[in-house]
């Protein structure tokens, strides 16, 4: 089997959340963690167990309380305000609830990480046709956010994500707010994002099905640590126990 190279190390990560109570709620345990390059992982694990959290720590918006977290082989935990937005620029997110300008046109919109860091013009036209190319709304450049369905959303933003040619696309719960069919729409266009761009997509999801449809690797997040992982088709054939509550339990929606 081909080695994998990491990508992201999380080394005895935890982070520590004050209560309104004054006390602590952590959220991540010493939780140890490595994703490869090129691959799709997930992340599953109930409401509350911290998946975006963890998700948001990759970007560095949430800072680690204690442990290393390694991207690219860079200790991310020890960098300035100013390299992170460096840093950032490696990393695209897609949010469930698409976070989308609404004031602003889908081609705008895609335009808009591009704009931040002073693009020409020029580039700015190109680099944003081709994204809209990419995710097939090339009529809709003109269109307001409101005009757009659920899935047609996901795409400006899966578009605005990639705008800055990253390495790494977190997707947390990017598909829970759509239906099943647009849902599988979205996860396709996502794995020719992989498969195409070499981009390491990581999706955070509670949704078991999600996982088994487009991710390599899977991580089950319980409590603030991993209880299981392995690789996806591993894991499916033979499954511990969260993953059989995962299975046989409520939600888990067919996608
Ligand atoms: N900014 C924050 N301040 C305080 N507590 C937080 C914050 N973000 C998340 N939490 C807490 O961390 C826990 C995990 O939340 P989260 O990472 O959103 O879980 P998940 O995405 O798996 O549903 C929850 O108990 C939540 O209340
Ligand atoms: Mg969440």
């Amino acid at each position: 089997m081909k080695q994998i190279e990491p990508i992201i190390v999380f080394k005895k990560a935890s982070k520590v959340f004050p209560t309104a109570e004054g006390g602590e709620n952590e959220v991540l345990k010493d939780l140890d963690l490595t994703i490869g390059r090129g691959r799709i992982f997930g992340i599953v694990g109930l409401s509350g167990a911290g998946k975006s959290t963890l998700i948001r720590l990759i970007n560095q918006l949430e800072r680690l309380t204690s442990g290393t977290l390694l991207i690219d082989g860079q200790d991310v935990t020890r960098q300035h305000d100013g390299d992170l937005i460096n840093l950032r620029r490696h990393i695209g997110m897609i949010f469930q609830n698409f976070n989308l300008m609404r004031n602003s046109n889908v081609f705008e919109n895609i335009a808009f990480p591009l704009r931040i860091t002073n693009y020409t013009k020029d580039y700015i036209e190109n680099r944003v046709n081709e994204l809209l190319d990419t995710v097939g709304l090339k009529e809709h450049a003109q269109s307001y956010p409101l005009k757009l369905s659920g899935g047609q959303k996901q795409r400006v933003a899966i578009a605005r994500a990639l705008a800055l040619h990253p390495d790494i696309l977190l997707c947390d719960e990017a598909t829970s707010a759509l239906d099943p069919r647009t849902a599988k729409s979205i996860l396709d266009l996502l794995k020719s994002v992989n498969s195409d761009l070499g981009v390491t997509v990581i999706i955070v999801t509670h949704d078991m099905s999600v996982i088994k449809y487009i991710c390599d690797d899977v991580a089950v997040l319980d409590g603030g640590e991993i209880v299981e992982q392995g690789l996806v088709a591993d894991i499916f054939a033979n499954p511990q126990s969260l993953i059989k509550t995962f299975l046989h339990g409520f939600g888990g929606g067919q996608v």
